[in-house]
């Protein structure tokens, strides 16, 4: 075991009122399911996402946190260090849901990054680096797709604009939903987006996360030092046909979407099989038009979400998903947009290494471990030192209302995080 950076402050640490904090922002798109789940429904730049950044907002004003937003509508709150002009450690995560989603996806990491920082003040504790805490805007792609449309325009990944003209299921554009956020957020400072517009590159960049998966609970481990995230490839295939009438048109005559977008996934089935189980592929949306029972089907739309931690094993099968689909059609067209691209990408040792100090001097189990899910802190990897803490959550269930992870297993995070935070903001 090290000795404890900043003890003081990780005994400053209070689960209760974190705690607290997370179900207070828990109301904000709270919902029950039909199990009696309390998930929650937030998507980005909806009125619950709006009402929950004021309210983080507010906690941080409390603290005497800097506020500011950039014109993709990230929203960071910043503690200052010793040294203000130093690259400051970042830390934070997403305060979008899932449709239908968890308490903890995301917005544990950003209230987090508030406990650290709150618990450094309660104990007196000035680093010399200044600190910033970051809520990214929309990393679940749930409403506006791809995710992580914050990080990559921060990180330079892709321009700014390149989803204004993204529409929800509603037919509302991200670019107007994103308007409509900032105009309601006028009275918070603006700041220049990106690290080449802002100032300094970060010196480092930690996101705690709930795990997302079974092997933290399963092990019995508290932490896990995550070591990389999978690469991710989306796409959205179009398929177009005809409509006709249900019982008078015999299937010969037929340009059915859905016969068509069957068969596409059929052999995208074939395309992605992986005997070894590493592979993820999912088409989790199908869209199907007109929707009516007795009318063939002209227009189909689907999601393909795949992912390999090998980025060449995952090029080699994403790369042949718009001819799968091509040679798939018997009667219809099929057009397939590729819509996010992340490579997979490995944590820098600073940061893992800072994590795994951090869990071994506060005596906490841990284990190294990569993750499955995307996560904003994988479009950090160009830009700085970048790392991330996991914490163990009931069942590994995630994307779901029944999410959980305890009052203590979240406190053992934010104990970790503000060690961290200490220990990289000393440096
Ligand atoms: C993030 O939510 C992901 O789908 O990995
Ligand atoms: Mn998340
Ligand atoms: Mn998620």
């Amino acid at each position: 075991m090290t000795p404890e950076v900043a003890p003081n402050a990780v005994a400053a640490v209070s689960a209760a009122r974190h705690w607290d904090r997370l179900m207070a922002m828990a109301a904000f798109g709270g919902f029950t399911d039909a199990d009696g789940h309390p998930g929650v429904n937030r998507p980005a730049c909806s009125p619950e996402d709006i009402a929950a950044r004021r309210l983080l907002l507010g906690w941080g004003a409390e603290l005497g946190l800097a506020a500011s937003v950039d014109a993709q509508g990230n929203l960071f709150l910043r503690q200052e260090g010793v040294e203000p002009g130093l690259a400051p450690v970042m830390t934070g995560s997403h305060m979008d849901s899932q449709p239908n989603g968890g308490r903890f996806d995301g917005i544990w990491g950003v209230l987090a990054g508030l406990e650290a920082i709150q618990a450094l003040r309660d104990a007196g504790v000035t680093p010399r680096r200044p600190i910033e805490l970051v809520a990214w805007t929309n990393e679940e792609g749930g409403r506006f797709a791809p995710g992580c449309m914050g990080s990559m325009a921060w990180a330079g990944h892709s321009p700014r604009d390149t989803w204004d003209d993204v529409t929800d299921g509603d037919g509302v554009r991200f670019g107007d939903a994103l308007s409509a956020m900032l105009a309601s957020e006028s009275d918070i400072p603006r700041r220049p987006l990106g690290v080449t517009a802002g100032g300094p590159a970060p010196f480092a960049y930690v996101e705690c996360h709930i795990e997302q998966g079974p092997r933290l609970e399963s092990a019995g481990l508290d932490i896990g030092v995550v070591t990389g995230i999978q690469g991710s490839r989306w796409f959205l295939v179009e398929i177009v046909g005809r409509t006709d009438h249900a019982g008078t048109t015999p299937l010969q005559l037929r340009r059915d979407a859905v016969q068509d977008m069957v068969r596409a996934i059929n052999a995208l089935n074939a395309l992605m099989h992986d005997p070894a189980d590493v592979l993820r592929f999912t088409i989790g949306r199908i869209e199907v038009s007109p929707n009516a029972g007795n009318t063939v089907a002209d227009r189909v739309r689907f999601t393909i979400d795949c992912r390999h931690p090998d980025g060449a094993e995952l090029d080699r099968r994403a790369d042949a998903v718009a001819a799968t689909v091509g040679e798939a059609m018997r009667t219809c067209t099929a057009y397939v947009t590729e819509r996010f691209r992340a490579a997979p990408s490995v944590f820098a040792p600073l940061v893992q290494e800072a994590i795994q100090r951090a869990a071994d001097a506060q005596g906490l189990a841990s284990t190294r471990l990569p993750s499955g899910a995307f996560h904003d802190a994988q479009f950090m990897v160009p830009i700085c030192p970048s790392g991330m803490v996991f914490i163990p959550c009931r069942g590994g269930v995630s994307h779901h209302p029944s999410e959980y992870s305890t009052p203590e297993q979240c406190a053992n995070g934010v104990r970790v995080l503000t060690q961290v935070l200490a220990d990289l903001a000393s440096r």
